[in-house]
């Protein structure tokens, strides 16, 4: 199999700063992508500003021989990420959407400031570098898309129901994108991954920190973004050394005679059929979602 190379495409990394937009921005530059380091360089729950993080990863690209340019914007400003990278090497290939800080509390003690910091960098910035470039993409008709989700919207984690919220959220997004994008050459993915970080190194012990390596999430993002990749719409936890793949299961479920109506009670003593995965489906899509609706409604 030959390398996965970049050559001559132009790849935007947000938070490209540090952990793991650091690592995609300096692999990326390593095969041959023009990179363009964006990081706002503030605290990670979202206050300051500054300009060395991402001036540091430019500098080791740039002492590595690699290509790449500073960008210091909010991802909330998208538009001019994206015309930095325009500006600067005109056109764009690749967006990482990987810019993030965290707002934990559990909800009882949530503020409205903690649920829109964390909305606001990590959808809306998703949303306004991704839709800056999408006009480009779709010229060109070639683009890879990628948004970083989490577990803890997978799955829920206590004190992150901002954050749950805003990265299930993210796939979301990337599901319809994947759709939108596909006549187009625009493929889609999201990771949830796990990697040692700022972020994470007050909720991880300092020596699994050490161990999960942002390095261990990268190789999936460059695989996602190969130019002969055809996977869109994926959702992938990634970390450690493992990589697996994500899908929605749902239970065979119970269509119910609904000539005269249909009551909570009869949903209620058919609930264990209701919640049994056996043989459980795996729909891929809305129209594959609603045949058994449809079904039901035929045989009323
Ligand atoms: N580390 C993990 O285990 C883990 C798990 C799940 C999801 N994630 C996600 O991965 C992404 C990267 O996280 P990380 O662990 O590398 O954290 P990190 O704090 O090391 O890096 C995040 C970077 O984003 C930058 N940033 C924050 N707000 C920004 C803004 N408004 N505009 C531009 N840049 C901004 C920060 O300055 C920082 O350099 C985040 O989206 C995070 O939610 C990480």
């Amino acid at each position: 199999m030959s390398d996965i190379r970049f050559d001559d495409r132009v790849v935007i990394v947000t938070g490209a700063g540090n952990g793991l937009g650091k690592s995609h921005a300096l692999e990326f530059a390593k095969r041959g992508a023009k990179v363009i380091v964006n990081d706002l360089g503030g605290s990670a729950t979202g206050e300051g500003e500054s300009k060395g993080a991402a001036d540091m990863v430019v500098d080791e690209i740039q002492a590595a021989g690699g290509e790449a340019v500073a960008n210091y914007e909010s991802v909330t400003d998208g538009d001019k990420i994206v015309q930095s990278a325009m500006d600067n090497f005109g056109r764009i290939d690749v967006v990482i959407n990987n810019a993030g800080i965290l707002r934990d509390k559990s909800f009882n003690k949530m503020t409205d400031q903690d649920w829109d910091l964390v909305y606001e960098v990590h959808v809306k910035g998703a949303y306004k570098v991704t839709h800056a470039a999408w006009p480009h993409l779709r010229d060109n008709e070639y683009g890879r898309v990628i948004v970083t989700a989490s577990a803890a919207g997978i799955y829920g984690n206590f004190g992150q129901a901002n954050y749950s919220m805003a990265k299930l959220g993210l796939h979301g997004f990337s599901q319809t994108l994947a759709l939108e994008g596909k006549k187009y050459n625009i493929l889609v993915n999201a990771i949830a991954p796990v990697a040692g970080s700022r972020m994470t190194e007050t909720i991880l012990p300092p020596p699994l920190i050490e161990q999960l390596k942002p390095q261990y999430v990268t190789p999936l993002v460059v695989k996602l973004c190969d130019e002969n990749s055809t996977e869109t719409g994926g959702l992938f936890e990634v970390g450690a050394g493992w990589v697996g793949k994500l899908r929605w299961e749902r239970a065979k479920g119970v269509g119910f005679n609904i000539s005269d109506g249909l009551s909570a009670e009869a949903i209620a003593k058919s609930w264990d059929q209701i919640c049994d995965f056996t043989d459980a489906d795996h729909p891929g899509n809305t129209q594959e979602a609603m045949t058994q609706m449809m079904q039901n409604l035929q045989n009323k």
